[in-house]
Parts: C-alpha cells; structure tokens; sequence
C-alpha cells in the first residue's frame, strides 16, 4: 500500500470516528431530558405509595433535604428527606432511610410522615431478604407494611413500637423475626426523629410558630 493510500485510509477512519462522535453526541442530548423526565417520573411512582392521605400541591421532588452523617436517622448514612407543602404550608415528609439489622444486608426504608407526626405510609425501596420469610415485608408480597399506617409515636407508646416477640405491638413474620424487628426499629427512630427536629426539617413553619 502506498504512502497516500495509507493516509486516504487514515482520513477516512478519523472522519468515521468523528461522525460517529458527533452522533453520539446528539443522542446524548436529544434523550438526555427525556431520560431525566423518566427517572423523576419513577423516583414519584415510589415515593407516592407513603404520602397515603396527604393533601399537597407542591412537587413530590422539588424541596429535598440530604442528611449526611453523623445524625440520628437510621443507618447513619445519607439520609434524603423529601418534603411536601399544601398552599405553602408543610404537610409530610419522606423520608429514605437504612436499616442496617435486617437478616441479609441493609434494608433501604421510605417512610411518609404527617406533619402532626402520623404515619402516612411505609414502603420498602430496596432489601436482599430471603424470598418466602423476610421478604414479606416487601408491599408487593404482602401487608405486613401497611401495619404502620395511621400510626404515630403515642399509638402505640414508644415502648410498645416494637415486634410482638419483643412485647411491642406490631406483627412479626413467622419463623423471621430479624427482617420485621429492623423494619419496626427504623421507622420508630425515624419518628422520634421527626418529633425531635420537625422545626429544622420545617424551619419556615418553625418561624411562623413563634411570630
Ligand atoms: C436460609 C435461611 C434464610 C433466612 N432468612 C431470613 C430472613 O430473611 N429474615 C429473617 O428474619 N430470618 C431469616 N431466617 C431465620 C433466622 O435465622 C431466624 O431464625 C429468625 O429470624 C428467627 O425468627 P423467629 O424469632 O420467628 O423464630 C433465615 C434462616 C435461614 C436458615
């Protein structure tokens, strides 16, 4: 092969590869807010099943707090803290939080909480429990969770948010008593939490209170 050959050959791979960039490119951009709307729209999808009750009319994922470690949520890791107002006013908090003593690895818990402290729904995002005994917390599998609606930190009493086994009043799974303490244990602390730092997770609202 001459030595033009070699570079005709050698300009025509670059202009490919620069095509082909350039291609790419373009994708990237044209699927980049289509892909950003899609992910919004999944994070809402599960975020929606805690919020039961709640009236709101701000966005799902417009007023997100992250709670880096150390604080006192469960799991001591990243905490995100999804708030949602009704005509400015604060009316529930989500919270994504881990519970690190469930029976196979951490278990990743949402937990929806009423302004007044009441539970409005808890879903589980992500476990590794065995199928058939701890992970029948998991909605799709069972009630087990719905257990925690309509709950709060006085019904029952603090000493009594715990599983049956351990003289609390919430229901265990058979023969799995590990996965349902931890799910118990998180949204127990996530409560005392809420009770502790409602006017830091709501500070406009704490404001107004003192006016
Ligand atoms: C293969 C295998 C998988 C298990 N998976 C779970 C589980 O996902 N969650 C759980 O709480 N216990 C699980 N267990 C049972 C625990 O070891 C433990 O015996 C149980 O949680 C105690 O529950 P109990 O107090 O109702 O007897 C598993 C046990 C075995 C042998």
């Amino acid at each position: 092969m001459s030595t033009s050959s070699i570079f005709r050959t050698g300009l025509t791979l670059a202009a490919i590869g620069a095509i082909c960039t350039m291609l790419v490119a373009a994708t990237y951009q044209a699927t980049r807010d289509r892909i950003a709307a899609n992910d919004k729209a999944l994070l809402e999808q599960s975020l929606l099943p805690a919020l039961a009750g709640i009236d709101y009319d701000s966005g799902l994922t417009d007023s997100l707090l992250e709670l880096q470690p150390p604080h006192e949520l469960p799991g001591n890791d990243t905490a995100l803290v999804y708030r949602v107002f009704a005509a400015g006013e604060p009316a529930a908090a989500l919270f994504a939080v881990t519970a690190r003593d469930g029976y196979s690895g951490p278990i990743r818990v949402l937990i929806g909480v009423a302004y007044d402290g009441t539970v409005s729904g808890v879903r589980i995002l992500q476990h590794r429990e065995t199928p058939g005994l701890g992970d029948m917390i998991d909605s799709s599998r069972s009630d087990w969770v719905l257990q925690f609606d309509g709950r709060s930190l006085g019904n029952p009493a603090a000493e009594h948010w715990a599983i049956r086994g351990d003289g609390g009043e919430f229901d265990q799974l058979t023969g799995a008593s590990i996965t349902p303490r931890a799910v118990v244990g998180a949204v127990r602390d996530t409560l005392l939490y809420f009770d502790a730092h409602r006017d830091e997770i709501f500070p406009v609202a704490a404001s107004e209170e003192n006016e």
